[in-house]
């Protein structure tokens, strides 16, 4: 179909102002930029009437904007440069990839759409606080209410989904997850109860060190009747006969158990790793020679410590982007919830390293004179760059 048919059709579904539900804009043209790196829109009721909210993303923040609903802006906007258009509306979805010879591929379907216009619309449930995972592993009481005590984990469940959300693999059906350092399972139930009722079929592995972890988990899973898609095992990360998954996360696993379940991931090549670290003793404890200037920051035990712990994440995401992956290091929630806030989030690429990102690794090496963990598990990696 004509770009320009296929653009008119998406403005028409997204100025009518009794079906539209939601659009997005994402990805990148060929040989086109674009202002921002995707661009939700939606409809919303303000004083003045009804508006299109535009939420405008960049790499570091969100902006929100309210315009008119008026067809030619939206077609503008549809103009400015994104290869992927998803209208969602009362009765179904249109969407518009366009390909790199500037074709539009259509896809429609039938579905139902949830219409919201409320202003400050509260953050939408990713999972019911009644849903029966939630109420078996203690997050809510027996009357599918969250536990006070439990907020805080329900929150790190919620904000790892929408993590998890838009990562996924595209047009996966099924859907391999391995946890490394589970514990007690919140994350790696909350996975498996997610991706199915997504209609993605899971297949989950929990694995922690602790054998009653594997029982306790176990026990949980056949309560829930899941057994046939989720699995517990004790097992130490390093050791792990599981030899592939599509997604590997890792979640506070203790310090350098981070770097067992990141060197997994490289060495069976995980398209996705979602690792949340956690405490950091291994470079702590190397970093004996420290380089001016940077003693400034280094004599104080607590800037010391969290200047260790930069540089251990600096290290892991230096690592992955020179074996093949696009790295970004974000907030997994906000710092009220926990202090070990901080997600890498890796996705496999293969693209070979830059030269001058390899000499940025080493350079950084020397001068502090430190081997990190995750680059004596992957050593043999290193050397083949
Ligand atoms: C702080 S808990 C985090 C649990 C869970 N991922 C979460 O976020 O709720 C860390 C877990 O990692 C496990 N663990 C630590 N080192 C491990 C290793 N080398 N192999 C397997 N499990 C490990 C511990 O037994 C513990 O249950």
């Amino acid at each position: 179909m004509s770009l320009d048919i296929a653009f008119v059709k998406a403005a028409e579904l997204i100025v009518d102002q009794d079906n539209f539900v939601r659009a997005v804009l994402s990805g990148r043209r060929r040989n086109m930029q674009t202002n921002y790196e995707r661009i939700d829109i939606r409809p919303v009721q303000l004083k003045d009437g009804l508006k299109l909210q535009l939420i405008l993303s960049e790499e570091k923040q969100n902006t929100t904007k309210n315009i008119d609903v008026d067809r030619e802006k939206i077609l503008e906007l549809l103009n400015s440069g994104y290869a992927n258009v998803l209208v969602e509306f009362s009765t179904g979805s249109y969407s518009i990839r366009i390909t790199k010879k500037g074709e539009a591929l259509i896809h429609e379907s039938k579905g139902t759409f949830e219409r919201t216009v409320a202003h400050d619309r509260a953050k939408e449930r990713l999972l019911e606080s009644t849903d029966s995972f939630l109420i078996e592993v203690g997050i809510s009481d027996h009357k599918g209410s969250i536990k006070p005590s439990m907020q805080d984990k329900y929150r790190q469940v919620e904000e790892f989904l929408r993590i998890l959300e838009p990562a996924l693999p595209e047009k996966k059906e099924k859907v391999s997850v391995v946890d490394l350092g589970c514990g007690h399972a919140y994350l790696t139930f909350a996975a498996h109860q997610y991706l199915n009722k997504k209609g993605i079929q899971a297949h989950v592995i929990g694995i922690d060190v602790r054998e009653a972890s594997r029982v306790r988990n176990n026990a949980i899973a056949k309560k829930l009747g899941i057994t046939d898609s989720i699995e517990f095992r004790a097992e130490e990360i390093s050791d792990t006969p599981i030899t592939s998954a599509d997604i590997a996360i890792a979640l506070h696993a203790c310090d350098t158990a981070t770097d067992d379940a990141i060197a997994w991931g490289v060495q069976h090549n995980v398209g996705l790793l979602l690792i949340a670290p956690c405490c950091h003793h291994d470079l702590q404890v190397q970093m004996q020679e420290i380089p001016e200037p940077w003693p400034m920051l280094t004599r104080h035990g607590i800037m010391r410590e969290r200047l260790g712990d930069l540089l251990t994440d600096s290290f892991r995401t230096q690592i992955l982007k020179l074996l093949g992956y696009r790295v970004d290091a974000i907030e997994f929630v906000g710092g009220e919830h926990t202090p070990r806030n901080l997600m890498i989030r890796a996705t496999k690429t293969g693209a070979k390293p830059e030269p001058n990102e390899i000499a940025r690794y080493k350079d950084m090496l020397a001068q502090w004179s430190v081997n990190p963990a995750l680059a004596q598990r992957l050593e043999k990696e290193l050397g083949a760059i």
